[in-house]
């Protein structure tokens, strides 16, 4: 039986993850999974549940069974069966994210559905943890960085021009939750590559990475 593939690309928030992971699984011609947006669809689940991050840990572990999580492309949620794609990058969203992703039976749940995601399948899998915890066994593994001033100068293209500084504070306030946090801790796994993309375009990101893989 012939063995997946499977690439996991980490990095911290606006490190151009997952426009590189779609780019380079397109290219593949293998899956792709964003975990983010899975974090995301669970913190946007969480608040309009009006369950409190500060209480969850005393949450009996069956309420992950009400929530049904699909992620059936790069862009698309489904949760419980409603279409969510255009609620979870809103400020709330955003504010709350990394403070959920930082309770544990949140990621156990969550790391679970993403390993049986990639199973049976050759796939480009982006996040946090990734190389570290989902994957660890990834044939490659990557880690993408930048610096903060060319993240937030990225994001404010995406976000209509909204102010630098905004955007410099609200991607830094997530990447020292996730870097700081206990269980899982956004750090570059022993073995991956450092891929540093302050100068280097999309398309010569995606290169790099594709030749390591194929050679
Ligand atoms: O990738 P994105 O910025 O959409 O992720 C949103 C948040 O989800 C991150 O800031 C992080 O807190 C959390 N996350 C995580 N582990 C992952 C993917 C995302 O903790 N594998």
């Amino acid at each position: 039986m012939k063995a997946n593939l499977h690439i996991a690309i980490d990095g911290p928030a606006a490190s151009g993850k997952t426009d590189t992971g779609i780019l380079l699984a397109k290219e593949l011609g293998i899956s792709f999974l964003d975990t983010g947006l899975m974090y995301r669809a669970i913190t946007y689940y969480f608040i309009k549940s009006q369950i409190d991050e500060n209480n969850i840990q005393c949450i009996d572990k069956g309420i992950f069974e009400k929530i049904n999580i699909q992620v059936p492309d790069s862009q698309n949620v489904i949760l419980n069966n409603i279409d969510i794609s255009n609620m979870i990058f809103s400020d709330e969203v955003n504010n709350k994210v990394s403070i959920y992703a930082g309770i544990q039976s949140v990621r156990e749940n969550l790391v679970m559905k993403q390993q049986l995601i990639a199973e049976n399948s050759d796939i480009v899998m982006v996040g946090r943890d990734v190389g570290t915890v989902v994957l660890p066994k990834a044939n490659f593994k990557f880690f993408l960085d930048c610096s903060l001033n060319a993240r937030a100068i990225r994001r404010m293209h995406q976000s209509d021009k909204k102010k630098f500084v905004n955007e410099k504070n609200k991607i830094n306030y997530r990447d020292l939750l996730d870097k700081n946090r206990e269980i899982s801790p956004l750090i570059p796994s022993d073995d991956a590559v450092i891929v540093f993309n302050d100068h280097i375009n999309l398309k010569e990101t995606v290169k790099l990475i594709k030749d390591i893989v194929l050679n």
